[in-house]
Protein backbone atom coordinates (compact mmCIF):
# COMPACT_ATOMS: atom_id res chain seq x y z
CA UNK A 1 0.00 0.00 0.00
CA UNK A 2 1.24 3.06 -0.66
CA UNK A 3 1.83 6.01 2.08
CA UNK A 4 -0.71 8.81 2.78
CA UNK A 5 -0.67 11.01 1.00
CA UNK A 6 1.16 14.39 1.73
CA UNK A 7 -1.05 17.89 2.58
CA UNK A 8 -0.70 21.24 3.05
CA UNK A 9 -0.09 22.30 6.40
CA UNK A 10 -2.68 24.91 6.54
CA UNK A 11 -5.34 26.83 4.52
CA UNK A 12 -2.76 29.62 3.70
CA UNK A 13 0.12 27.58 2.56
CA UNK A 14 -2.19 26.45 0.09
CA UNK A 15 -3.60 29.90 -1.05
CA UNK A 16 0.35 30.64 -1.19
CA UNK A 17 1.38 28.30 -3.55
CA UNK A 18 -1.63 28.02 -5.76
CA UNK A 19 -0.89 31.92 -5.93
CA UNK A 20 2.88 30.94 -6.47
CA UNK A 21 1.61 29.27 -9.61
CA UNK A 22 -0.57 31.80 -10.84
CA UNK A 23 1.50 34.69 -10.28
CA UNK A 24 4.43 33.98 -12.60
CA UNK A 25 6.30 35.73 -15.43
CA UNK A 26 2.71 36.12 -16.74
CA UNK A 27 1.89 38.41 -14.84
CA UNK A 28 5.03 40.50 -14.51
CA UNK A 29 6.69 40.08 -17.89
CA UNK A 30 3.49 39.27 -20.25
CA UNK A 31 0.58 41.43 -18.84
CA UNK A 32 1.61 45.25 -18.54
CA UNK A 33 2.62 44.86 -22.25
CA UNK A 34 -0.65 43.69 -23.80
CA UNK A 35 -1.80 45.70 -21.36
CA UNK A 36 -0.12 48.21 -23.35
CA UNK A 37 -0.70 47.30 -26.57
CA UNK A 38 -4.72 46.87 -26.31
CA UNK A 39 -5.85 49.89 -25.11
CA UNK A 40 -4.64 49.68 -21.25
CA UNK A 41 -7.47 50.83 -18.50
CA UNK A 42 -10.15 49.33 -20.69
CA UNK A 43 -8.29 45.76 -21.78
CA UNK A 44 -7.90 45.97 -18.09
CA UNK A 45 -11.10 45.78 -17.09
CA UNK A 46 -11.93 43.07 -20.24
CA UNK A 47 -8.96 40.93 -18.11
CA UNK A 48 -11.14 41.12 -15.00
CA UNK A 49 -14.18 39.86 -16.34
CA UNK A 50 -12.48 37.02 -18.18
CA UNK A 51 -10.92 36.17 -14.83
CA UNK A 52 -14.53 36.64 -12.58
CA UNK A 53 -16.75 34.59 -15.67
CA UNK A 54 -14.33 32.47 -17.04
CA UNK A 55 -11.27 31.87 -14.53
CA UNK A 56 -13.09 31.33 -11.43
CA UNK A 57 -15.19 29.03 -12.31
CA UNK A 58 -13.22 27.05 -14.12
CA UNK A 59 -10.26 27.19 -10.96
CA UNK A 60 -13.46 26.06 -8.68
CA UNK A 61 -13.61 22.76 -11.13
CA UNK A 62 -9.92 22.11 -11.11
CA UNK A 63 -9.11 22.63 -7.16
CA UNK A 64 -12.86 19.98 -6.87
CA UNK A 65 -11.14 17.42 -9.10
CA UNK A 66 -8.14 17.34 -7.17
CA UNK A 67 -9.27 17.32 -4.12
CA UNK A 68 -12.26 14.77 -4.64
CA UNK A 69 -9.54 12.24 -5.94
CA UNK A 70 -6.82 13.24 -4.61
CA UNK A 71 -4.86 12.29 -7.57
CA UNK A 72 -2.62 13.95 -10.49
CA UNK A 73 -4.80 15.09 -12.83
CA UNK A 74 -4.02 11.16 -14.93
CA UNK A 75 -5.53 9.78 -12.07
CA UNK A 76 -8.30 12.08 -11.61
CA UNK A 77 -9.33 11.57 -15.01
CA UNK A 78 -9.15 7.67 -14.69
CA UNK A 79 -10.87 7.35 -11.48
CA UNK A 80 -14.02 9.31 -12.58
CA UNK A 81 -14.00 7.97 -15.99
CA UNK A 82 -16.96 6.83 -17.09
CA UNK A 83 -17.30 2.99 -18.90
CA UNK A 84 -19.34 4.69 -22.24
CA UNK A 85 -19.35 8.80 -22.44
CA UNK A 86 -21.30 9.96 -25.79
CA UNK A 87 -20.06 12.73 -25.20
CA UNK A 88 -16.17 11.75 -25.37
CA UNK A 89 -16.89 9.70 -28.66
CA UNK A 90 -18.43 12.70 -29.77
CA UNK A 91 -15.47 14.95 -29.57
CA UNK A 92 -13.25 11.44 -30.72
CA UNK A 93 -15.18 11.72 -34.13
CA UNK A 94 -14.97 15.31 -34.19
CA UNK A 95 -10.92 15.16 -34.29
CA UNK A 96 -10.87 12.24 -37.19
CA UNK A 97 -12.88 14.44 -39.58
CA UNK A 98 -10.94 17.31 -38.51
CA UNK A 99 -8.14 14.82 -39.56
CA UNK A 100 -9.25 13.75 -42.79
CA UNK A 101 -10.32 17.33 -43.70
CA UNK A 102 -7.04 18.76 -43.18
CA UNK A 103 -5.75 15.67 -45.52
CA UNK A 104 -7.52 17.21 -48.23
CA UNK A 105 -5.56 19.76 -47.73
CA UNK A 106 -2.24 18.38 -47.87
CA UNK A 107 -1.95 19.21 -44.38
CA UNK A 108 -0.33 15.67 -43.43
CA UNK A 109 1.34 16.51 -40.28
CA UNK A 110 -1.59 18.10 -38.42
CA UNK A 111 -3.85 15.55 -40.03
CA UNK A 112 -2.03 12.76 -39.04
CA UNK A 113 -2.33 14.56 -35.31
CA UNK A 114 -5.76 14.52 -35.21
CA UNK A 115 -6.61 11.27 -36.54
CA UNK A 116 -4.53 9.59 -33.72
CA UNK A 117 -6.08 12.04 -30.90
CA UNK A 118 -9.30 11.28 -32.06
CA UNK A 119 -8.41 7.09 -31.83
CA UNK A 120 -6.76 8.12 -28.47
CA UNK A 121 -10.13 9.53 -27.48
CA UNK A 122 -12.09 6.59 -28.53
CA UNK A 123 -9.85 4.08 -26.56
CA UNK A 124 -9.38 6.71 -23.17
CA UNK A 125 -11.66 9.25 -23.13
CA UNK A 126 -11.56 11.89 -20.85
CA UNK A 127 -7.98 10.41 -19.41
CA UNK A 128 -6.34 12.25 -22.25
CA UNK A 129 -7.76 15.16 -20.74
CA UNK A 130 -4.97 14.73 -17.92
CA UNK A 131 -2.37 13.22 -20.30
CA UNK A 132 -2.24 16.08 -22.09
CA UNK A 133 -2.28 17.99 -18.56
CA UNK A 134 1.36 16.32 -17.77
CA UNK A 135 2.67 16.85 -21.69
CA UNK A 136 1.97 20.58 -21.54
CA UNK A 137 3.82 20.42 -17.92
CA UNK A 138 7.09 19.46 -20.41
CA UNK A 139 5.93 21.82 -22.65
CA UNK A 140 5.90 25.00 -20.63
CA UNK A 141 8.11 23.85 -18.29
CA UNK A 142 10.56 23.85 -21.29
CA UNK A 143 10.09 27.22 -22.59
CA UNK A 144 9.31 28.76 -19.36
CA UNK A 145 12.71 27.84 -17.84
CA UNK A 146 14.76 29.63 -20.53
CA UNK A 147 13.10 32.74 -20.05
CA UNK A 148 13.34 32.41 -16.06
CA UNK A 149 16.87 31.57 -16.82
CA UNK A 150 17.38 34.83 -19.22
CA UNK A 151 15.95 36.61 -15.84
CA UNK A 152 18.45 34.81 -13.85
CA UNK A 153 21.48 35.96 -15.73
CA UNK A 154 20.16 39.20 -15.54
CA UNK A 155 20.03 39.56 -11.86
CA UNK A 156 23.93 38.10 -12.13
CA UNK A 157 24.82 40.52 -14.57
CA UNK A 158 22.67 43.31 -12.91
CA UNK A 159 25.46 41.93 -9.92
CA UNK A 160 28.34 42.91 -11.92
CA UNK A 161 27.29 45.38 -12.95
CA UNK A 162 27.17 44.67 -16.51
CA UNK A 163 23.29 46.37 -17.51
CA UNK A 164 24.58 49.91 -18.05
CA UNK A 165 23.30 50.76 -21.38
CA UNK A 166 23.12 54.95 -22.65
CA UNK A 167 19.87 53.92 -24.75
CA UNK A 168 17.73 50.74 -25.65
CA UNK A 169 19.37 50.35 -28.46
CA UNK A 170 22.26 49.00 -26.62
CA UNK A 171 20.10 47.17 -24.25
CA UNK A 172 18.98 45.78 -27.38
CA UNK A 173 22.28 44.65 -28.18
CA UNK A 174 23.45 43.53 -24.79
CA UNK A 175 19.82 41.02 -25.01
CA UNK A 176 20.69 39.85 -28.18
CA UNK A 177 23.91 38.92 -28.12
CA UNK A 178 23.60 37.33 -24.30
CA UNK A 179 20.64 34.60 -25.61
CA UNK A 180 22.44 34.19 -28.36
CA UNK A 181 25.46 33.21 -26.01
CA UNK A 182 24.78 29.05 -25.31
CA UNK A 183 26.81 29.51 -22.29
CA UNK A 184 24.72 32.04 -20.35
CA UNK A 185 21.76 30.96 -22.09
CA UNK A 186 21.90 26.97 -21.08
CA UNK A 187 24.07 27.74 -17.85
CA UNK A 188 21.14 30.04 -16.45
CA UNK A 189 18.34 27.41 -18.05
CA UNK A 190 20.38 24.66 -15.90
CA UNK A 191 20.37 26.42 -12.55
CA UNK A 192 16.63 27.73 -12.34
CA UNK A 193 15.92 23.49 -13.17
CA UNK A 194 18.30 23.06 -10.35
CA UNK A 195 16.37 25.71 -8.22
CA UNK A 196 13.01 23.96 -8.93
CA UNK A 197 14.67 20.64 -8.78
CA UNK A 198 15.85 20.89 -5.25
CA UNK A 199 12.29 22.58 -3.81
CA UNK A 200 10.35 19.88 -5.54
CA UNK A 201 12.38 17.24 -3.98
CA UNK A 202 11.50 18.04 -0.43
CA UNK A 203 7.79 17.43 -1.23
CA UNK A 204 4.20 19.44 -1.06
CA UNK A 205 5.34 20.49 3.01
CA UNK A 206 8.59 20.88 3.21
CA UNK A 207 9.41 21.97 0.24
CA UNK A 208 6.58 23.79 -2.31
CA UNK A 209 4.66 25.11 0.92
CA UNK A 210 7.74 26.08 2.48
CA UNK A 211 9.37 28.19 -0.10
CA UNK A 212 6.19 30.04 -1.15
CA UNK A 213 5.49 31.43 1.96
CA UNK A 214 8.83 32.68 1.80
CA UNK A 215 9.04 33.79 -1.47
CA UNK A 216 5.47 35.23 -2.13
CA UNK A 217 5.53 37.75 0.79
CA UNK A 218 9.62 38.83 -0.99
CA UNK A 219 7.73 38.76 -4.57
CA UNK A 220 5.25 41.36 -2.87
CA UNK A 221 7.84 43.76 -1.03
CA UNK A 222 9.79 43.76 -3.88
CA UNK A 223 6.86 44.79 -6.01
CA UNK A 224 5.82 47.61 -3.73
CA UNK A 225 9.48 49.11 -3.48
CA UNK A 226 9.71 49.24 -7.46
CA UNK A 227 6.23 50.89 -7.45
CA UNK A 228 7.04 52.93 -4.97
CA UNK A 229 10.42 54.05 -7.06
CA UNK A 230 8.20 54.32 -10.42
CA UNK A 231 5.97 56.66 -8.70
CA UNK A 232 8.01 59.02 -7.60
CA UNK A 233 9.79 60.04 -10.38
CA UNK A 234 9.24 63.12 -11.96
CA UNK A 235 6.67 62.67 -14.82
CA UNK A 236 5.97 59.49 -13.39
CA UNK A 237 1.71 60.09 -13.71
CA UNK A 238 2.00 60.00 -17.53
CA UNK A 239 3.07 56.39 -17.13
CA UNK A 240 -0.03 55.68 -14.88
CA UNK A 241 -2.56 57.47 -17.04
CA UNK A 242 -1.45 55.63 -19.98
CA UNK A 243 -1.85 52.44 -18.00
CA UNK A 244 -4.96 52.71 -16.64
CA UNK A 245 -6.92 55.48 -18.48
CA UNK A 246 -9.23 53.33 -20.55
CA UNK A 247 -9.51 53.35 -24.32
CA UNK A 248 -12.62 51.62 -25.25
CA UNK A 249 -11.57 51.69 -29.17
CA UNK A 250 -8.85 49.71 -28.93
CA UNK A 251 -11.09 46.78 -27.75
CA UNK A 252 -12.07 44.39 -30.33
CA UNK A 253 -13.23 40.91 -30.35
CA UNK A 254 -9.40 40.01 -30.90
CA UNK A 255 -8.25 41.45 -27.73
CA UNK A 256 -11.07 39.89 -26.01
CA UNK A 257 -9.77 36.79 -26.87
CA UNK A 258 -6.46 37.75 -25.95
CA UNK A 259 -7.60 38.10 -22.27
CA UNK A 260 -9.39 35.06 -22.27
CA UNK A 261 -6.12 33.88 -23.16
CA UNK A 262 -4.18 35.10 -21.01
CA UNK A 263 -6.61 34.83 -17.95
CA UNK A 264 -6.01 30.92 -18.24
CA UNK A 265 -2.74 31.04 -18.77
CA UNK A 266 -2.40 33.32 -15.99
CA UNK A 267 -4.43 31.58 -13.61
CA UNK A 268 -1.94 28.09 -14.47
CA UNK A 269 -5.47 26.58 -15.53
CA UNK A 270 -6.03 24.26 -18.20
CA UNK A 271 -2.98 21.89 -17.79
CA UNK A 272 -3.82 20.44 -14.04
CA UNK A 273 -1.48 22.37 -11.92
CA UNK A 274 -4.34 23.57 -10.20
CA UNK A 275 -5.72 20.07 -10.03
CA UNK A 276 -2.08 18.36 -8.90
CA UNK A 277 -2.30 21.31 -5.84
CA UNK A 278 -5.83 20.94 -5.31
CA UNK A 279 -5.17 17.21 -5.11
CA UNK A 280 -3.20 17.92 -1.46
CA UNK A 281 -5.95 19.90 0.08
CA UNK A 282 -7.63 18.52 3.12
CA UNK A 283 -11.66 18.12 3.06
CA UNK A 284 -12.07 20.96 5.59
CA UNK A 285 -10.97 23.62 3.64
CA UNK A 286 -12.79 25.86 1.81
CA UNK A 287 -12.60 25.39 -2.01
CA UNK A 288 -14.94 28.73 -3.08
CA UNK A 289 -13.08 31.44 -0.97
CA UNK A 290 -9.53 29.84 -1.23
CA UNK A 291 -10.42 30.23 -5.36
CA UNK A 292 -11.55 33.71 -4.81
CA UNK A 293 -8.12 34.92 -2.81
CA UNK A 294 -5.77 32.98 -5.25
CA UNK A 295 -7.62 34.86 -8.25
CA UNK A 296 -7.90 37.92 -6.54
CA UNK A 297 -3.59 37.66 -5.54
CA UNK A 298 -2.74 36.67 -9.17
CA UNK A 299 -4.72 39.83 -10.55
CA UNK A 300 -3.39 42.31 -8.14
CA UNK A 301 -0.03 40.85 -8.92
CA UNK A 302 -0.77 41.34 -12.74
CA UNK A 303 -1.58 44.91 -11.99
CA UNK A 304 0.79 46.04 -9.69
CA UNK A 305 3.50 44.80 -12.06
CA UNK A 306 2.03 47.36 -14.76
CA UNK A 307 2.71 50.16 -12.08
CA UNK A 308 6.04 49.53 -11.41
CA UNK A 309 6.85 49.82 -14.70
CA UNK A 310 4.84 52.31 -17.02
CA UNK A 311 5.53 55.62 -14.72
CA UNK A 312 9.31 54.54 -14.79
CA UNK A 313 9.53 53.75 -18.74
CA UNK A 314 7.22 57.65 -19.30
CA UNK A 315 9.20 59.57 -16.92
CA UNK A 316 12.45 58.63 -18.47
CA UNK A 317 11.04 59.04 -22.08
CA UNK A 318 10.77 55.82 -23.58
CA UNK A 319 8.30 54.12 -25.41
CA UNK A 320 5.53 51.93 -23.87
CA UNK A 321 4.62 49.91 -26.56
CA UNK A 322 7.76 47.65 -27.23
CA UNK A 323 5.87 44.77 -26.90
CA UNK A 324 7.93 41.50 -25.25
CA UNK A 325 10.68 43.44 -25.21
CA UNK A 326 10.05 45.71 -22.95
CA UNK A 327 11.21 43.95 -20.32
CA UNK A 328 14.36 42.93 -21.06
CA UNK A 329 15.19 45.54 -23.77
CA UNK A 330 13.55 48.48 -22.20
CA UNK A 331 13.90 48.18 -18.74
CA UNK A 332 17.53 47.84 -18.51
CA UNK A 333 18.02 51.06 -20.21
CA UNK A 334 15.33 53.17 -17.77
CA UNK A 335 17.00 51.58 -14.83
CA UNK A 336 20.20 52.79 -16.19
CA UNK A 337 19.37 56.24 -15.84
CA UNK A 338 17.61 56.77 -12.47
CA UNK A 339 19.86 56.59 -9.10
CA UNK A 340 20.98 53.50 -7.92
CA UNK A 341 20.13 51.84 -11.00
CA UNK A 342 21.68 49.04 -10.77
CA UNK A 343 20.08 48.01 -7.15
CA UNK A 344 16.69 48.70 -8.99
CA UNK A 345 17.67 46.63 -11.67
CA UNK A 346 18.76 43.59 -9.32
CA UNK A 347 15.48 44.01 -7.73
CA UNK A 348 13.61 43.87 -10.44
CA UNK A 349 14.85 41.01 -12.20
CA UNK A 350 14.74 39.05 -8.94
CA UNK A 351 11.44 40.52 -8.92
CA UNK A 352 10.75 38.21 -12.34
CA UNK A 353 12.84 35.04 -10.77
CA UNK A 354 10.50 34.75 -7.75
CA UNK A 355 7.84 34.87 -9.75
CA UNK A 356 9.10 32.43 -12.20
CA UNK A 357 10.98 29.86 -9.86
CA UNK A 358 7.39 29.87 -7.49
CA UNK A 359 5.32 28.99 -10.79
CA UNK A 360 8.03 26.32 -12.30
CA UNK A 361 7.80 24.06 -9.22
CA UNK A 362 3.95 23.67 -10.08
CA UNK A 363 4.68 23.00 -13.50
CA UNK A 364 7.59 20.04 -12.10
CA UNK A 365 4.97 19.23 -9.31
CA UNK A 366 2.64 17.96 -12.25
CA UNK A 367 4.83 15.60 -13.59
CA UNK A 368 6.45 14.46 -10.50
CA UNK A 369 2.81 13.59 -9.22
CA UNK A 370 1.84 11.60 -12.33
CA UNK A 371 5.21 9.91 -11.76
CA UNK A 372 4.95 9.22 -7.96
CA UNK A 373 0.94 8.52 -8.28
CA UNK A 374 0.57 6.26 -11.00
CA UNK A 375 3.80 4.70 -12.09
CA UNK A 376 5.08 4.29 -7.88
CA UNK A 377 8.42 6.03 -8.72
CA UNK A 378 10.35 7.27 -5.16
CA UNK A 379 9.42 11.28 -5.67
CA UNK A 380 12.68 12.39 -5.36
CA UNK A 381 13.91 9.88 -8.49
CA UNK A 382 10.50 11.49 -10.89
CA UNK A 383 11.97 15.27 -9.21
CA UNK A 384 15.72 14.45 -10.67
CA UNK A 385 14.89 12.58 -13.78
CA UNK A 386 12.29 14.66 -15.30
CA UNK A 387 13.92 17.68 -14.49
CA UNK A 388 17.20 16.31 -16.27
CA UNK A 389 14.34 15.58 -19.30
CA UNK A 390 13.16 18.84 -19.01
CA UNK A 391 16.50 20.25 -19.02
CA UNK A 392 17.17 18.84 -22.14
CA UNK A 393 13.92 20.00 -23.93
CA UNK A 394 14.73 23.54 -22.37
CA UNK A 395 18.04 23.23 -23.80
CA UNK A 396 16.75 22.85 -27.44
CA UNK A 397 14.50 25.98 -26.98
CA UNK A 398 17.73 28.26 -25.79
CA UNK A 399 19.46 26.64 -28.48
CA UNK A 400 16.70 27.55 -31.21
CA UNK A 401 16.64 31.40 -30.14
CA UNK A 402 20.09 31.19 -30.25
CA UNK A 403 20.32 29.73 -34.03
CA UNK A 404 18.34 26.99 -35.26
CA UNK A 405 20.85 25.63 -37.87
CA UNK A 406 22.73 23.99 -34.67
CA UNK A 407 19.39 21.48 -34.44
CA UNK A 408 18.84 21.69 -38.57
CA UNK A 409 17.48 17.61 -38.50
CA UNK A 410 14.87 18.96 -35.80
CA UNK A 411 14.08 21.81 -37.45
CA UNK A 412 13.81 20.20 -40.61
CA UNK A 413 11.35 17.74 -39.35
CA UNK A 414 8.84 20.59 -37.92
CA UNK A 415 9.09 22.38 -41.37
CA UNK A 416 8.46 18.75 -43.30
CA UNK A 417 5.21 18.10 -40.63
CA UNK A 418 4.06 21.06 -39.69
CA UNK A 419 5.23 23.93 -42.18
CA UNK A 420 6.44 26.15 -39.86
CA UNK A 421 9.67 27.73 -41.02
CA UNK A 422 10.41 30.62 -38.97
CA UNK A 423 9.23 30.15 -35.74
CA UNK A 424 12.12 28.97 -33.33
CA UNK A 425 11.69 25.62 -31.34
CA UNK A 426 10.98 27.71 -28.72
CA UNK A 427 8.42 29.29 -30.67
CA UNK A 428 6.65 25.89 -30.95
CA UNK A 429 6.50 24.89 -27.67
CA UNK A 430 5.29 27.90 -26.29
CA UNK A 431 2.41 28.49 -29.30
CA UNK A 432 1.47 24.52 -28.75
CA UNK A 433 1.03 25.14 -25.16
CA UNK A 434 -0.45 28.62 -25.12
CA UNK A 435 -2.70 28.19 -27.86
CA UNK A 436 -3.48 24.40 -28.01
CA UNK A 437 -3.11 22.76 -24.96
CA UNK A 438 -3.90 25.36 -22.26
CA UNK A 439 -7.55 26.15 -24.32
CA UNK A 440 -7.87 22.57 -25.04
CA UNK A 441 -7.39 21.91 -21.65
CA UNK A 442 -9.89 24.16 -20.08
CA UNK A 443 -12.86 23.87 -22.56
CA UNK A 444 -12.48 19.63 -21.64
CA UNK A 445 -12.01 20.13 -17.80
CA UNK A 446 -15.26 22.59 -18.12
CA UNK A 447 -17.45 20.28 -20.24
CA UNK A 448 -16.26 17.14 -17.77
CA UNK A 449 -17.22 19.09 -14.77
CA UNK A 450 -20.38 20.38 -16.33
CA UNK A 451 -21.79 17.77 -18.21
CA UNK A 452 -19.58 14.11 -17.04
CA UNK A 453 -19.04 14.20 -13.80
CA UNK A 454 -21.72 16.50 -13.14
CA UNK A 455 -22.14 19.86 -11.15
CA UNK A 456 -24.07 17.60 -8.56
CA UNK A 457 -21.06 16.01 -7.62
CA UNK A 458 -18.96 18.81 -7.98
CA UNK A 459 -20.61 20.93 -5.52
CA UNK A 460 -20.99 17.93 -3.52
CA UNK A 461 -17.40 17.86 -3.16
CA UNK A 462 -16.86 21.85 -2.93
CA UNK A 463 -19.37 22.24 -0.06
CA UNK A 464 -17.10 20.50 2.15
CA UNK A 465 -14.87 22.91 4.23
CA UNK A 466 -17.36 25.64 3.43
CA UNK A 467 -19.81 25.38 5.95
CA UNK A 468 -18.88 28.78 7.85
CA UNK A 469 -19.83 30.43 4.68
CA UNK A 470 -22.79 31.72 2.48
CA UNK A 471 -21.36 29.61 -0.69
CA UNK A 472 -22.23 26.71 1.35
CA UNK A 473 -26.42 27.79 0.78
CA UNK A 474 -25.63 28.79 -2.68
CA UNK A 475 -23.59 25.17 -4.00
CA UNK A 476 -25.89 23.47 -2.34
CA UNK A 477 -29.09 24.48 -3.46
CA UNK A 478 -27.41 24.87 -6.52
CA UNK A 479 -27.08 21.28 -7.01
CA UNK A 480 -30.54 20.42 -5.24
CA UNK A 481 -28.97 18.64 -2.28
CA UNK A 482 -31.59 19.27 0.29
CA UNK A 483 -30.14 16.92 3.15
CA UNK A 484 -28.10 20.20 3.85
CA UNK A 485 -30.40 21.33 6.84
CA UNK A 486 -29.67 24.92 6.30
CA UNK A 487 -31.00 26.05 2.87
CA UNK A 488 -32.68 28.77 3.85
CA UNK A 489 -30.51 31.45 1.80
CA UNK A 490 -31.51 34.54 0.36
CA UNK A 491 -32.48 35.48 -2.84
CA UNK A 492 -28.93 36.55 -4.24
CA UNK A 493 -27.09 33.36 -3.32
CA UNK A 494 -29.23 31.43 -5.02
CA UNK A 495 -29.05 33.49 -8.44
CA UNK A 496 -25.09 33.24 -7.46
CA UNK A 497 -25.97 29.27 -7.26
CA UNK A 498 -27.32 29.01 -10.41
CA UNK A 499 -24.89 31.33 -12.00
CA UNK A 500 -21.72 28.87 -11.35
CA UNK A 501 -23.77 25.72 -13.13
CA UNK A 502 -24.31 27.86 -15.86
CA UNK A 503 -21.03 29.34 -16.51
CA UNK A 504 -19.32 25.74 -16.25
CA UNK A 505 -21.94 24.24 -18.54
CA UNK A 506 -22.36 26.39 -21.36
CA UNK A 507 -20.75 29.70 -21.14
CA UNK A 508 -16.70 28.35 -20.17
CA UNK A 509 -16.98 25.76 -22.75
CA UNK A 510 -18.56 28.48 -25.53
CA UNK A 511 -16.16 31.20 -24.78
CA UNK A 512 -13.19 29.04 -25.03
CA UNK A 513 -14.23 27.03 -28.11
CA UNK A 514 -14.69 30.64 -29.64
CA UNK A 515 -11.49 31.85 -28.60
CA UNK A 516 -9.32 28.15 -29.39
CA UNK A 517 -10.82 28.18 -33.15
CA UNK A 518 -10.03 32.07 -33.70
CA UNK A 519 -6.61 31.12 -32.06
CA UNK A 520 -6.06 28.08 -35.00
CA UNK A 521 -7.48 30.55 -37.36
CA UNK A 522 -10.81 28.26 -38.28
CA UNK A 523 -12.92 31.13 -36.87
CA UNK A 524 -11.68 34.73 -37.62
CA UNK A 525 -13.00 37.76 -36.49
N1 LIG B 1 0.56 31.12 -14.41
C1 LIG B 1 1.95 31.16 -14.76
C2 LIG B 1 2.31 32.59 -15.15
O1 LIG B 1 1.50 33.46 -15.13
C3 LIG B 1 2.29 30.21 -15.87
C4 LIG B 1 1.79 28.82 -15.68
C5 LIG B 1 0.88 28.29 -16.56
C6 LIG B 1 2.21 28.07 -14.59
C7 LIG B 1 0.38 27.01 -16.39
C8 LIG B 1 1.70 26.80 -14.39
C9 LIG B 1 0.79 26.27 -15.29
O2 LIG B 1 3.42 32.85 -15.50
Amino acid sequence: MAAEREHWGSNLGFILAAAGSAVGLGNIWKFPYITGENGGGAFVLVYLLCIAVIGVPVMICEIALGRHTQRNPVGAFKQLNPVSCTMAHFIGLCFMLSGLFLFCFSQWGWGATALVIGALIFRYRWILVGAMGVLAGFVILSFYSVVAGWTLGYVLQAVGGQLTFANVAEAQEHFGVFIRDVRWAIGCHFAFIVICVLIVYHGIKSGIERWSKVLMPVLFLLLLALIIRGITLPGAMAGVRFYLSPDFSRIDAQSILVALGHAFFSLSLGMGAIITYGSYLRRDQNIFTSTLSIAALDTLVALMAGLAMFPAVFARGFAPDTGPGLVFQVLPAVFHQIPLGALWAFLFFLLLLVAAVTSGISLLEVVTAYFVDERRWPRRRAVVVFGAVIFLLGSLCAVSVADWSRIEPLHRFLVAAFGTTEASFFDVMDHMASNWMLPLGGLFISLFVGWVWGTRHAVDEIRHGSHNFADVHLMSLLAGLRDDPSHNSPAHVITLASLWGIFIRFISPVAVLIAFLNTIGWLDF
